[in-house]
């Protein structure tokens, strides 16, 4: 039974099952010393420049966290949306790995702005004050919105100001560049990101993510922080296989594609039903809705999907690369006629 439930939900690509089945002949050299990892390494230097350093994670966790401890001491701070995936949904592994504070700024539609960015950077050079040291935004984000390259840039240039850095969880980064319509140098590196988060699993791979320096004097000690942070995987040459795939006959747009244009499509259809409401503009591959609580459980028996905050019942609904339009019509005809059977004659 398919789900909207997260993108963490669907399963593994076919394309990238084949890659893996590909990969799973003879020895070959451990830790990343094999040469699919050295193929790949040069494909996301294709993508992002030659001066790049490129490491891969287990998991979204693992990059976020060992990026950000890369780039921070134990004093400093982390200036982060109080949605962020490092602030509610990683536990306190942020805390934990890096020692430092998280500073959190409120945000109705997931992004962070620079003014309200630049309120919370105060008391640099005070002994006695945390220091802010990154600004990490999520692409897309939480609630499945993408920055423009401009917000970027401006983000950047506060980040600049202050000599801090800029970091990008990009765990849907595929969903932000086809939305976009841009290269993913032009809204990172281009745009003035420092450490990027390249997220696989929510877009067809089994697992595995990339952290990507574009400022390498951060990740001067980045092999050591890996391996004291137990995201150096053995058999390498498994992550690198798949992201070999992903950035194969461009899987990772085509995958990114679909899922965005099947979000489209259920917002589309949940518009037709004045009961609902969309609450947030749909850029990626997520959907968020206020849907009357008297329905929600049966709704969820059709199509299973998260509230995402109990005390408005709003839903998250996330679309994969797997999602079929047979499903959000059959999902969409259910509400309607959910919501016809609990209305007054
Ligand atoms: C914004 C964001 N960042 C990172 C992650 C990665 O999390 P995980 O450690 O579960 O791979 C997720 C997954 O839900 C996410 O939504």
């Amino acid at each position: 039974m398919k789900s909207f439930a997260s993108d963490n939900y669907s399963g593994v690509h076919p394309e990238i099952m084949d890659a893996l089945i590909r990969a799973n002949h003879d020895h070959m050299g451990s830790y990343g010393s094999d040469p699919i990892t050295a193929r790949v390494i040069e494909k996301f230097k294709t993508l992002f420049g030659n001066d790049i350093e490129v490491y891969f994670a287990y998991n979204g966790t693992g990059a976020n966290v060992l990026g950000l401890s890369a780039a921070t001491q134990s004093y400093n701070s982390i200036l982060c949306s109080d949605l962020a995936h490092i602030n509610v949904d990683e536990s306190t592994a942020p805390e934990k790995f890096t020692g430092c504070k998280l500073v959190t700024i409120p945000t109705l539609d997931g992004k962070i702005y620079p003014e309200q960015v630049e309120n919370k950077i105060q008391r640099l050079g005070d002994q006695h004050h945390p220091q802010a040291r990154v600004i990490s935004i999520s692409q897309s984000t939480e609630y499945s919105t993408v920055y423009t390259v401009e917000e970027v840039k401006a983000l950047s240039a506060v980040a600049r100001k202050y000599n801090l850095v800029l970091h990008m969880d990009g765990a849907r980064i595929s969903n932000a560049a086809v939305s976009l319509d841009r290269s993913f140098r032009e809204f990172t590196r281009d745009a003035g990101v420092d450490i990027l988060s390249f997220g696989g699993t929510k877009n067809g791979m089994m697992f595995g993510e990339a952290v990507i320096f574009f400022n390498p004097s951060l990740a001067s000690h980045f092999a050591f922080i890996r391996k004291q942070g137990m995201q150096l995987h053995s058999k390498m040459r498994f992550i690198s296989a798949q992201f070999d795939a992903l950035l194969t006959n461009d899987l990772w747009k085509r995958n990114a594609m679909h899922a965005n244009r099947m979000a489209k499509k259920l917002e589309h259809g949940l518009r037709q039903i004045p009961e609902i409401k969309i609450t947030q503009v749909v850029d990626g591959n997520g959907v968020f809705v206020l849907i009357p609580p008297a329905i929600t459980e049966a709704l969820q028996n059709e199509m299973y999907f998260y509230v995402w905050n109990d005390r408005t019942n709003e839903c998250r609904l996330m679309c994969s690369f797997d999602t079929t339009e047979e499903e959000i019509d059959r999902f969409i005809g259910r509400a309607k006629q959910l919501i016809a059977g609990q209305s007054p004659l």
